[in-house]
């Protein structure tokens, strides 16, 4: 069986898809394999990270590109050229235009670190999520990975987890616990889960 090409998007440092390459190498993602890194950002930690396992890695700014529409153009060429069938946002901080999300329906997941609906939304992002979370006086937090639509963080639910919030907690300790717990769990189970749904469909 053919295994899913994954291109993993990123902008930052990129635990999550460190979260991923390990799941690929102890065999928990087994019907996908990640062919490309996309970085936004040309000083992304993850950029090593990818280096380090000998993944492919593509530094699309805004600054080389000119504008927003040129770097959607480039990471589609870039997409196409490594033949990619499934794309996996990883604290990609871009929100992707309506037309882009159309041209890959149901093919890009993102993971968000709230449970959806809650605290989620265009302007929360990094550690506003979790200000937001314990300024509320929410008992759980956590995350979630949905597919991509043209609404941020508004596609199909694909997977879930909650995790305890503490009283003495800080938006840091909560995001790390959240990470820990959650975000680096659930997004290789649901890499997986995509992957071998489109192998087999292919
Ligand atoms: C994570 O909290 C993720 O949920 C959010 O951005 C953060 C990225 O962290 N979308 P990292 O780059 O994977 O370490």
């Amino acid at each position: 069986m053919k295994k899913t090409n994954i291109a993993v998007l990123v902008s930052g440092g990129g635990t999550n898809l460190q979260a991923l390459i390990d799941a690929e190498k102890n065999g928990i993602i087994e019907h996908g394999t990640i062919r490309l890194v996309v970085s936004n950002n040309s000083g992304a930690y993850a950029l090593t990270r990818a280096e380090n396992s000998g993944i492919k890695t593509e530094i699309i700014t805004r600054k080389l590109c000119g504008s927003d529409e040129a770097v959607e153009k480039n990471i589609i060429r870039v997409l196409e050229e490594n033949d990619i069938d499934l794309i996996v946002l990883a604290g990609f901080m871009r929100i992707l235009s309506g037309e882009f999300t159309k041209r890959y329906d149901r093919r890009i997941i993102n993971i968000h670190p709230s449970l959806i609906p809650s605290f989620c939304g265009e302007g929360f992002y990094g550690l506003r999520v979790h200000e937001a979370a314990l300024k509320k006086g929410v008992k759980v937090s956590g995350a979630t990975v949905h597919f991509v639509n043209e609404i941020p963080d508004g596609g199909e639910i694909i997977m879930q987890k909650a995790v305890e919030v503490r009283e003495d907690d800080t938006p840091e300790t909560l995001q790390r616990r959240i990470m820990e717990q959650a975000e680096w769990q659930i997004l290789p189970a649901a890499v997986e889960k995509i992957s071998k749904i489109m192998a087999e469909e292919a």
